[in-house]
């Protein structure tokens, strides 16, 4: 048995890499996770000595694979999971993460004051819920990390992208599985194209993702809004 699990890893060289000089927000965060998030149950203390490598880098080159400026909801992000390394690599982004329970919710909040991210927002509730629709624009990337099997996901992202804007799920040696067992489903939710693709090749575990696009058509057949009220 692991004598020391709590230990946590320190910042590997590539880091840099990944946050540039955004780097000391990333490093806070890490500080973040590794006091109040183990204390509060957000995060496993055996998660710690792979803090970097298994999570905030495998999390922070998602940049890779969004566009300049773009809007993106991070569905069910726990700890904060991949939205805010996404949001300490790439400021120029605007993300919304979606968190259903009070207390990481409430550790969300804090970690945007504390680093601060002015770019994130914090709404509670589930993805699909209602009143969640009504809160939020649809974004251009609708992002997730071990949150629901593909279908599941793809039902929860569809409603939540704009008409060509992508589904961007981060998953582990599943993803060709995933896509095989259920795209005919995810199509007729009006998500198309699904591939497997990888970003942070130059880490020693590069993250895979499944990348889907919603049709081009896909109207806003969500409860009105304020802003299709305008329209
Ligand atoms: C296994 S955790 C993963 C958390 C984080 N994405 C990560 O990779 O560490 C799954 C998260 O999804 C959230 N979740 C479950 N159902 C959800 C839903 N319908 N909408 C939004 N979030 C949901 C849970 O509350 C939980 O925080």
């Amino acid at each position: 048995m692991d004598d020391n699990p709590g230990a946590s890893e320190p910042t590997p060289a590539i880091a840099v890499e990944v946050f540039g000089p955004r780097l000391p927000l990333a490093e806070h965060y890490a500080r973040m996770l590794t006091d109040e998030g183990v204390l509060r149950g957000l995060i496993g203390p055996r998660e710690l000595p792979q803090l970097w490598t298994r999570h905030l880098l495998n999390c922070g080159v998602l940049s890779e694979a969004i566009g300049p400026d773009a809007t993106v909801i991070d569905i069910g992000s726990g700890a904060g999971l991949p939205g805010i390394p996404l949001a300490i690599a790439r400021p120029d982004l605007r993300i919304t993460l979606i968190e259903p329970l009070l207390r990481r919710t409430t550790f969300l909040e804090e970690v945007v004051a504390a680093l601060p991210l002015p770019n994130v927002t914090v709404v509670r509730g589930r993805a699909e819920e209602r009143a969640v629709l009504k809160a939020v624009e649809r974004a251009d990337v609708v992002t997730s990390r071990a949150v629901a099997p593909l279908e599941r996901l793809a039902k929860w992202s569809a409603p939540l992208i704009r008409g060509g804007g992508r589904l961007v799920a981060l998953k582990g040696k599943s993803a060709a599985d995933e896509i095989a067992r259920d795209w005919e489903k995810v199509m007729r939710l009006g998500i198309r194209d699904l591939t497997v693709e990888q970003c942070g090749t130059m880490l020693e575990t590069p993250t895979t993702l499944i990348v889907g696009r919603r049709n081009e058509s896909a109207r806003d057949s969500r409860v009105s809004r304020k802003s299709d009220r305008r329209n």
